[in-house]
Order: structure tokens, then C-alpha cells, then sequence
């Protein structure tokens, strides 16, 4: 059983906010009955019409963004840049699944499915997500070790992590460090670094779980296969 609001945004024919205001404007029938309690619970069997539209579930897509620079990870952005879900052709309301910031590249998965995007992202499933930092200077083991205990943002310790040098360039004055953390919180990995004294010169994402970008160059991207889908949905049980 889920909230009505819910069924409705989920079958794409507008927002939860939205979907509110209509029950509550009287403008939404389950089994040709009027509701306009908010919170109204449906199981998906029920005959449900809003403005008169019957409603359908919105079939479920799932898509895998190699995300360029200088995108935007939004659904829409009131200073009319260019956003994530523009790139993708489809008529569902597909949303990223977490956030890359502007500037950073690499995977990017979207959806429509709340629940697969849940999964993804919570801290229990343990998905991986393995994010290639270049920085200014030459990172010391003092530094790493700090990171891999868990660095300590906002009054709250970040989890234990995975942390390799890949590259140092001494002539460039540059490292190139592998990261990896189940988390997402807010710029999370320049945050890391900047708290071990360290500025991201460059960030990438070169993997969430099973999920890379080999094959799509930047800006392009590519449905997940059925079997994929199920991997995910099988952590679940995690969560
Ligand atoms: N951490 C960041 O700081 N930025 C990102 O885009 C992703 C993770």
C-alpha cells in the first residue's frame, strides 16, 4: 500500500506537491469516489482518475550518463543551465540518482523508479562509489591514513573508507588519488580532501557498484539491461 500523492507522482502525471493539491481540491477519484484526505493509502488495484484522466503506472526506465562537465545534476535549474535530464531523450520524469556537482564528471545513473534509486543510495547497501580525485600538491600517507579512518564533516565522522595513490606528478605539483565511499553527502570526497589540506583539481566518478562508463564517451548514455535492474534490486535486502 502506498500514499495516494505518491501513486500519482509515480505514474508520472505530476509532481507529490501537485498531486497533493488535486486530492485536496477534490479533484482526484479512487473507485469513482471523491478523496481529498492527503493521507489516503492505495494498493494499485484501485480504479484511480485525476481531472478525469485515468491513471496508469508510468513504465520504469533506468539509464546510465556519462556525465560531462558543466552540466548541472538536476531535473531543472532556475538560471537555465543545462541539465542532466536534458541530455536524456524521454517523455518519463526521470531524476538523478544523488548528485556530481557541476564539475565533475563520470557515472551518473537516472531514474523514475524511487525505489531502485533508494536502494542505490543508501549508506547499507554499501555500494560503491569510486571517485578519482586530482589534487593540488603531493598527498602524504599521514593524509591518506586520516582519510581512510574517516574524516570528520560537519560534526559527523564520515565512514571508514578506501583510498590509493594512483599518480603522483611531481613536475605538475599534482596527485591523482582513488577513493571510494558507500556515502553521498554533500560534495562529500572535495570536502575529504580539502579537510586533509588538499584542493580537487578535478573529480571524476568511475564507478558506482556494477556501474562504469567504458563505452560511452562524455555526454552519452545508455539504458541499464534488464539483469542489471535485478542486481540492484537485490541488495535490497541489505538496506
Ligand atoms: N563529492 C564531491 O565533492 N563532488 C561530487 O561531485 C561528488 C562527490
Amino acid at each position: 500500500m502506498e500514499r495516494l500523492q505518491k501513486f500519482i507522482a509515480e505514474s508520472g502525471y505530476c509532481s507529490r506537491r501537485k498531486a497533493e493539491e488535486l486530492i485536496t481540491q477534490g479533484k482526484v477519484l479512487v473507485n469513482n469516489q471523491i478523496v481529498t484526505t492527503l493521507g489516503t493509502k492505495v494498493s494499485g488495484k484501485e480504479e484511480i482518475v485525476v481531472e478525469g484522466k485515468l491513471l496508469t503506472k508510468e513504465e520504469k526506465e533506468y539509464y546510465l550518463l556519462n556525465k560531462p562537465r558543466g552540466v548541472i545534476t538536476s531535473v531543472s535549474d532556475d538560471k537555465s543551465r543545462k541539465t542532466v535530464v536534458s541530455l536524456i531523450d524521454t517523455d518519463k520524469r526521470i531524476y538523478p540518482i544523488g548528485r556530481l556537482d557541476y564539475d565533475t564528471t563520470g557515472v551518473l545513473l537516472l531514474t523514475n523508479d524511487g525505489e531502485f534509486a533508494n536502494i542505490l543510495m543508501h549508506p547499507n547497501s554499501k555500494v560503491d562509489k569510486v571517485y578519482i580525485a586530482k589534487l593540488k600538491g603531493i598527498i602524504n600517507g599521514e593524509a591518506i591514513t586520516k582519510l581512510k579512518n574517516g574524516i570528520e564533516l560537519d560534526g559527523r565522522r564520515c565512514e571508514k573508507c578506501r583510498v590509493k595513490l594512483r599518480k603522483k606528478d611531481l613536475k605538475n605539483n599534482t596527485s591523482t588519488v582513488e577513493i571510494v565511499i558507500h556515502e553521498g553527502r554533500n560534495h562529500q570526497v572535495k570536502r575529504m580532501f580539502e579537510a586533509v589540506g588538499f584542493e580537487v583539481l578535478k573529480l571524476k566518478r568511475e564507478r558506482v557498484g556494477i556501474f562504469t562508463v567504458t563505452g560511452l564517451n562524455s555526454g552519452e548514455y545508455r539504458k541499464l539491461s534488464p539483469k542489471e535492474v535485478a542486481i540492484i534490486f537485490s541488495l535490497k535486502n541489505n538496506k
